[in-house]
């Protein structure tokens, strides 16, 4: 199936190597819009499916930011939408047969750490996997990476540093920390958010963890970005919906996609 979803790719984007991919999360999908040289909708692709969630369109889009072949996925597919964790996975595995060596991963989270403000935009220089579920489980493919892979450096150090000082040029306040995956789709409990907290957490998502696992694996350097969308659940004493991550999502995009375009020229 890699090989079909591969080939079938490389026939529709002719000799188009992507040398750095994003994964578009909620409300972030604009960079898409606004660079597109070639789309492919979810639905063609061998092995792909569609996302089910409002703020996410469902197409692998190709084109040139400052100069760099990137390859992006407006939309990306969650645990909580009932697929395999291997499927959620599947797009990195493709990315890396299409040549990518950075992937920037970005999503909607909600801010454990008092001190984050809804629109802010944090760093990810760590992560917690409390989804209960790894997505390198079932047989290894020893071509793409190890069976027991290091997870000590998921996050590029080196980009965390490029990310920081590209925040610092262009005047963009940005925030830094650890992001604890759950599975959704419920929002945690303030139980929950009080628990990981204790254990070391920044923001809580529900994503990017997976694949950024298996971006690691597969030998590609990682950057994170959360955009905090909302307090989480306690830390605030406001309720949680979909409509206000989607709102702050908005209202954090054009710092994001200056952010991001920025980074892609340092890389
Ligand atoms: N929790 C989990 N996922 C989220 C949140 C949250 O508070 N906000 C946006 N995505």
């Amino acid at each position: 199936m890699l090989n079909d979803a591969v080939e079938f790719i490389k026939s529709k984007t002719e000799n188009f190597i992507p040398e750095i991919g994003i994964i578009l999360g909620s409300g972030l999908g604009e960079l898409a819009d606004e660079y597109c040289d070639i789309a492919i909708p979810y639905s063609e692709i061998p092995g792909f499916e569609a996302s089910t969630i409002s703020g996410h369109k469902s197409r692998l889009v190709f084109a040139q930011i400052n100069g760099k072949n990137i390859v992006m996925m407006q939309g990306r597919f969650h645990f909580y939408e009932g697929h395999p964790i291997q499927k959620v996975v599947f797009p990195v595995k493709v990315m890396k047969k299409l040549g990518v060596k950075t992937l920037i991963v970005t999503n909607a989270a909600g801010g454990v750490n008092p001190e984050f403000k809804p629109a802010d935009i944090m760093i990810i220089t760590d992560h917690i996997n409390h989804m209960g579920v790894n997505p390198l489980i079932g047989k290894n493919d020893d071509s793409m990476g190890e069976r027991f892979p290091d997870m000590s450096e998921v996050y590029s150090q080196k980009y965390i540093k490029l990310a920081e000082k590209v925040g610092e040029n262009l005047g963009i306040k940005l925030q830094k920390g650890v992001y604890m995956a759950f599975t959704g789709p419920s929002y945690e409990t303030p139980a929950e958010v009080k628990m990981a907290r204790i254990l070391g957490a920044d923001a809580v998502g529900m994503s990017t963890v997976p694949e950024a696992i298996t971006a690691r694996w597969a030998g590609i350097d990682v950057i994170g970005l959360s955009c905090i969308c909302n307090s989480a659940a306690g830390v605030s004493t406001v309720g949680l919906s979909h409509a206000d991550v989607i709102k702050a999502a908005s209202d954090a995009k054009d710092k994001f996609k200056k952010l991001v375009k920025e980074i892609i020229k340092e890389i």
